[in-house]
């Protein structure tokens, strides 16, 4: 089957420091991907590159087989990839609402939406629909987001990501700031993209949560794929002496076949 993604030998610097030294990845379509590193690994950078925010200085990005060059996250989003970003990218003194549709509010008519026209009423409907698709209740969605918490806010950017891709969500640490219950629900919408079709890219260093529903897990090191495994309990050891690069990993390196 064609990849859904595929991430060759990419490589970025920023200044002195080498964030990606030949990272390659692949997500097949619907497939739950953790990608896993310590701090510094290159995580972000990588999705950033895939999310059209950075451009790579080196590799290549094909999407369903076909290189692409992402200049934007608007071309990415073009691709039916969304991408929650670690920093939840909100602008604080707009409503929850209002950061949900940031960027692709619908106009009309077509002539009246370049007069800066929104259309209110459809704006209402996807969000309730999409409050609804997701059974996630908002408090407030009308209050600002800056004065939310950090768990609050979180679930605005994460549903936000979820609600408009067609291909593949990224989320970058989407249950850092959560409690039990929160994280729980997060879990949950993730389990729930596959069945629609839907690809994830998850960056997390929890590992249980990884557990729970990624296919597969990668592992990032000094900006390289270093192995992958399933994410089971069983493999939970091999998985960290990957990340950390403990005594062994090379073995389980080149035991995964590394890409
Ligand atoms: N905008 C930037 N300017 C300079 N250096 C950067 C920038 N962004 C990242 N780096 C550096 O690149 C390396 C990889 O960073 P990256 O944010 O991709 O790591 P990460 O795996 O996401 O880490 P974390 O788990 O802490 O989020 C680090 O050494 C970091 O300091
Ligand atoms: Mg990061």
């Amino acid at each position: 089957m064609t990849a859904l993604l595929e991430v060759r030998g990419a490589t970025k610097s920023y200044g002195a420091v080498r964030a990606l030294d030949g990272a390659s990845l692949e997500v097949a379509p619907a497939e739950v991907v953790a990608l896993l590193g310590d701090n510094g690994a290159g995580k972000s950078t990588l999705i950033k590159a895939i999310a059209g925010v950075h451009r790579l200085d080196g590799g290549e990005i094909a999407v369903d087989g076909r290189p692409v060059v992402l200049r934007s996250p608007t071309e990415a989003r073009r691709l039916g990839i969304e991408t929650l970003h670690q920093d939840l990218s909100l602008f604080d003194n707009l409503s929850a609402r209002a950061n949900f549709h940031i960027g692709r509010e619908p106009c009309r008519p077509r002539w009246l939406g370049r007069l800066g026209l929104l259309d209110e009423r459809a704006m209402t409907r996807e969000w309730t629909a999409h409050l609804e698709r997701t059974r996630t209740r908002m408090d407030d969605p009308d209050g600002e987001v800056g004065v939310l918490s950090g768990g609050q806010r979180q679930a605005v950017a994460v549903l936000r990501a979820v609600a408009f891709a067609s291909r593949l969500v990224i989320l970058d640490e989407p249950t850092a700031a959560l409690g039990l219950r929160e994280a729980g629900k997060v879990l949950d919408l993730v389990r729930s993209l596959p069945e629609q079709g839907v690809a994830v890219l998850l960056i997390s260093h929890n590992l249980e949560h990884v557990a729970q529903v990624a296919d597969r897990a990668v592992v990032l090191r000094q900006g390289r794929v270093v192995g992958q495994a399933a994410p089971t309990p069983d493999n939970h050891e091999r998985l960290v002496s990957m990340i950390v690069g403990a005594h062994g990993s090379m073995a389980a390196t080149v035991d995964e076949g590394g890409q």
